[in-house]
């Protein structure tokens, strides 16, 4: 018999990653990539020391409540772990980490994709072209919105969202922040601290949300919070979708209070989003790759696995969420 842990992989992983698994570990991979069910999780764990986990699989306090005693540690292979409910993961003693820092580079890129193709059409754009669509110009046509020298509004001025605000300043943008407490001087880098949303609303000509979902920010931006950007301002999410009111986000897209969207995050993702989103021309879409590139992906899975080392070493995990 194996002395090594087993460990339950929720999706397929990049190849490295599952090298470096099946060689420390006794892994239970998941070739096929299959969503597993709340069920399937908790008959497997039965098997499991630890389950590595993306955010497709959700750990709520009653599946929690349900896994085999035997499971020790939750390590997640993301940064957000909104899908743990780690209130009853530490009543029932297991571990939860997360990955941190390897990802705030993609995801920060995405944030800027998201902005410029919100604010120049692109989406619009691009239909155009590839429906033969396109039939003329004239110096009306097409005519969007330019960032150089605007104002970039970051709620959440964590590791993602300084990379974004670092990024923005190549567009040559005015950083404003809200955060929970101020930055130093160092990590600030003259960006302006807004003691609360609403002022740092007021200042936002592009709102770029690098805040996690959590119950206070659960709906954050709803009607109320819309209405205190400037007219014509940008929203750009690619940290959660709960973060949003999606029915007060598209009737300002719709009345023209905003000017457009950028949108890597969904309530209901990936199938149940808000059907509204699809047919705005006014906003662009993708399906939450912030941190899709394969130096992302291994880098979130060798986090995890250090993660799962250092609990099976004995040792506190560098990323412990609870
Ligand atoms: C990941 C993310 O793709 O890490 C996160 O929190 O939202 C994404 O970048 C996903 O969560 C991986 O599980």
């Amino acid at each position: 018999m194996s002395e090594k842990p087993t460990v339950l992989v929720g999706r397929k992983l990049p190849d490295a990653v599952e090298a470096r698994l099946s060689r420390d570990y006794n892994a239970i991979l998941n070739p096929d990539d299959k969503l597993y069910s709340a069920d399937e999780l908790i008959e497997l764990s039965h098997q499991a020391d630890a389950i590595l986990p993306c955010h497709s699989e959700h750990f709520t306090a009653e599946v929690i409540e349900k896994l085999s005693d035997r499971v020790k540690v939750i390590a997640n292979f993301s940064v957000g772990y909104d899908h743990v409910d780690t209130e009853a993961a530490k009543k029932k003693g297991i571990i939860v980490t997360n990955t941190p820092d390897v990802l705030s580079d993609a995801t920060a890129e995405i944030a800027i994709l998201l902005m410029l193709a919100a604010a120049r059409r692109a989406s619009e754009g691009e239909r155009l072209v590839r429906s033969a669509g396109w039939k003329d110009w004239s110096p009306s046509f097409m005519v969007g919105t330019q960032v150089t020298g605007k104002r970039f509004g970051v709620i959440g001025m964590g590791r993602v969202g300084r990379v974004a605000a670092e990024r923005a300043r190549g567009f040559d943008m005015d950083i404003h922040y809200y955060n929970r407490s101020r930055l130093g001087p160092d990590l600030e880098k003259g960006a302006t601290f807004h003691e609360n949303v609403d002022d740092l609303l007021a200042k936002s000509d592009v709102l770029s949300i690098h805040c996690p979902a959590t119950p206070d920010t659960k709906g954050l931006i709803n009607a109320e919070k819309i209405a205190l950007l400037p007219d014509g301002a940008i929203v750009v999410n690619t940290s959660r979708g709960a973060v949003v009111d999606d029915d007060a986000l598209i009737a300002a897209l719709k009345s023209g209070k905003l000017a457009a969207a950028g949108l890597d995050v969904f309530n209901g993702e990936p199938a149940d989003i808000h059907p509204g989103y699809r047919t705005l021309d006014n906003v662009f879409l993708l399906p939450h790759i912030g941190s899709a590139t394969m130096e992302t992906r291994d880098g979130m899975g060798f986090r995890a696995l250090d993660n799962l080392d250092a609990v099976f070493a004995g040792k506190e995990p560098k990323d412990r969420v609870a």
